[in-house]
């Protein structure tokens, strides 16, 4: 094969990859950014324990006590780069409308103008003095006809070793790629070139950030963060944004979605698909710990937080997870919110931006009811509780973890990992299910009595923003399928691809699983969530389970079926018919106003918007006001 050469600077293409078309591209990014030199990566343990010792060695992580937690490290991020930047991500589609209104566009030619072609384009030296890592990945296992391939070019070596655990990632890719597979380009650099003798700081990156998708080449670039789904770009720009497009292209579903089973204690196994925004407890509903009451049971985990779903020739939808590990929101993880992830937590974990203790482990908020007396928080600051108390922030005592920390962990370390997760063939989904926090208004739960309903439900979905993001936390937005900002294209062209893909299972036959709505968050008169969560959300599963089987009962109402007090299995749990009716009610003024922000959203989304969802609004604010 002929291998191209840049002056000075060693390819060192594997014997094994044989794809011109990816050692070109190669040698072209790293002749752009003018790396110092290229490492590609095979994913294997000698390869991540040498880029391990040097991060340790270069401040940007640390390890943690081996007694305490084995082969376990702590980074900190610099404190300007800690969440994804919604502001900084562009759709750079051919036609603004493609991106829609919900997206940030630029044309694609002035984007790489600015990222690549330009005078002072950016990635243009941006790696120089840095070693360019070349990162194949699987999204899917190896193989699978689910699965797409990736290849991430970072000069992030932090990156490579998360990619590792958060992807199939190493050199077993290049076998399936073969000599002229597919794959999705991913460029990604923290924007922090070394000039010579310059020493590198503990977490370079650059204030200046941009998250590009090209949804119509396939293409990813990422330029001045370090951090998660900025950086790590299997995750959310390759199995959201660009598998949403190929979805959109190819007739399937690339969702923000947990994927769980549930075995009953005879012996059934259902699949449940749950779409949830950033930091609402997807990871904990995907590990749930049945209560009290559900002797027999069982939850395992098949993803936390992406699904990649296809139409099967059986006539059903059939998912998979994306994904190989767990980039989970630290701080609310305990023992009693989510035993089986503490589990998961107890060695070869990188965690990020959490706080450490005096002995060399890791603690962040709720982790323990009494924090420690001291630790280091996640800036490398003292920290005690008088010193939180004395500073505090939002007129809380100054948290020792930031409120985005992050684990990041392999898959096989959850002790109640699903047989079937690593299945080639994904599994069949029964439920889908859709869920806001909100404090007011959306029941606990409610089920679409059609697919349209359903599809509605999800559009007009509405949650409080998280630390997840950048930006003010706390306020109400529309998240239409939890997919604000992860959807590739027009919002409204993905609901149409949703009830198209509805439409045409129906017509074919296909058994379409019921879709659901759900709400964990509301709260009472003092404050408080009322209802308890957690491991007491399977008794809505359980209801939804038995909607699935034709066996529980509901109530219709205005907008769907949720159940009764009786509906539901309530032995273990001490819960009144009066706390049961503050989560369940609807409040008719509350619902009419509702009704006018999703005439709101309608009207931001109406190039597109399918006339279906419209009607839908129309017949439910009739009967509102009936
Ligand atoms: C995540 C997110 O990290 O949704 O999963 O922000
Ligand atoms: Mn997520």
């Amino acid at each position: 094969m002929n291998r191209p050469a840049i002056e000075g600077l060693r390819l060192n293409v594997p014997t094994h990859v044989n794809h011109p078309r990816l050692v070109a591209w190669v040698a072209e990014i790293a002749a752009l950014t003018e790396a110092a030199s290229v490492h590609w990566c095979d994913g294997s343990e000698t390869e991540v324990q040498r880029l391990t010792e040097q991060l340790v060695a270069a401040g940007t992580m640390q390890r943690l006590n081996p007694a305490l937690r084995p082969n376990s490290f702590l980074a900190r991020s610099d404190p300007s780069d800690v969440a994804r930047v919604e502001d900084r991500t562009f759709i750079c589609s051919e036609r603004p409308e493609d991106a829609g209104p919900t997206n940030n566009w630029m044309a694609p030619a002035e984007m790489r103008a600015v990222l690549q072609t330009g005078d002072k384009a950016l990635f243009r030296g941006c790696m120089r003095g840095r070693t360019m890592y070349v990162v194949p990945f699987s999204m899917g296992p190896l193989g699978s006809h689910i699965a797409h391939i990736g290849v991430e070019l970072t000069d992030s070596p932090y990156v490579a070793v998360s990619m590792r655990t958060m992807t199939r990632m190493g050199a077993a890719v290049f076998d399936v790629l073969g000599g002229h597979g597919e794959f999705v380009p991913c460029v990604h650099s923290v924007g922090a070139p070394l000039a010579e003798g310059q020493v590198d700081v503990p977490w370079p990156c650059n204030a200046t950030k941009y998250i590009v998708q090209y949804p119509e080449t396939r293409e990813i670039w990422s330029y001045g963060s370090g951090y998660g789904g900025n950086a790590l770009l299997g995750k959310k720009c390759f199995a959201l944004r660009i598998a949403s497009t190929m979805g959109r292209d190819h007739g399937w579903l690339a969702e923000h979605m947990l994927v769980l089973g549930v075995s009953s204690p005879e012996g059934k196994k259902y699949h449940v698909a749950a779409a949830f925004p950033s930091a609402c407890g997807k990871t904990n509903f995907s590990m749930l710990v049945p209560p009290q009451g559900f002797e027999g049971w069982s939850v395992t985990t098949i993803g936390d937080d992406i699904a990649w779903i296809k139409p099967h020739a059986d006539g059903r939808l059939y998912a998979i997870n994306p994904e190989a590990g767990y980039f989970g929101v630290a701080p609310g993880t305990n023992y009693k919110t989510n035993p089986n992830c503490m589990d998961t937590l107890k060695r070869d974990v990188i965690f990020t931006n959490v706080a450490l203790t005096d002995d060399g482990d890791v603690w962040w908020e709720e982790m323990t009811p009494t924090p420690p007396a001291h630790l280091i928080d996640w800036q490398g600051r003292d920290w005690t509780p008088e010193i939180a108390m004395a500073n505090p922030v939002n007129g809380k005592p100054r948290p020792a973890a930031h409120p985005n920390s992050r684990f990041t962990v392999a898959a096989i370390h959850n002790p109640v990992l699903d047989t079937e997760w690593d299945n080639p063939n994904g599994v069949a989904i029964d439920a889908f299910i859709f869920g806001g926090r909100r404090s007011t208004t959306v029941p606990l739960v409610t089920e679409a009595r059609d697919w349209v309903e359903g599809v509605y439900m999800a559009a007009t979905m509405g949650s409080e923003t998280t630390a997840a993001a950048a930006g003010q936390q706390g306020v109400v937005r529309r998240d239409p399928f939890a997919m604000l900002p992860f959807t590739g294209y027009n919002m409204s062209d993905y609901f149409q691809h949703w009830l198209d893909l509805g439409a045409r299972l129906a017509a074919e036959g296909t058994r379409l699983p019921k879709i659901f709505c759900v709400n964990w968050f509301r709260k009472g008169a003092d404050g408080r969530f009322v209802w308890p969560g957690y491991g007491e959300n399977m008794r809505v599963l359980h209801w939804i389970l038995g909607r699935v089987d034709g066996t529980a009962a509901g109530a219709e109402h205005v907008f769907g079926v949720s159940p009764r007090y009786d509906d539901l299995h309530w032995q273990g749990l001490d819960f009144s018919r009066a706390q049961f009716d503050s989560v369940i009610s609807i409040d008719q003024p509350a619902w009419q106003q509702e009704m006018k922000l999703h005439d709101e959203l309608f009207r931001q989304l109406a190039y597109h918007l399918p006339a279906e969802l419209d009607a839908t609004r129309v017949r439910i604010e009739t009967k509102l006001a009936a």
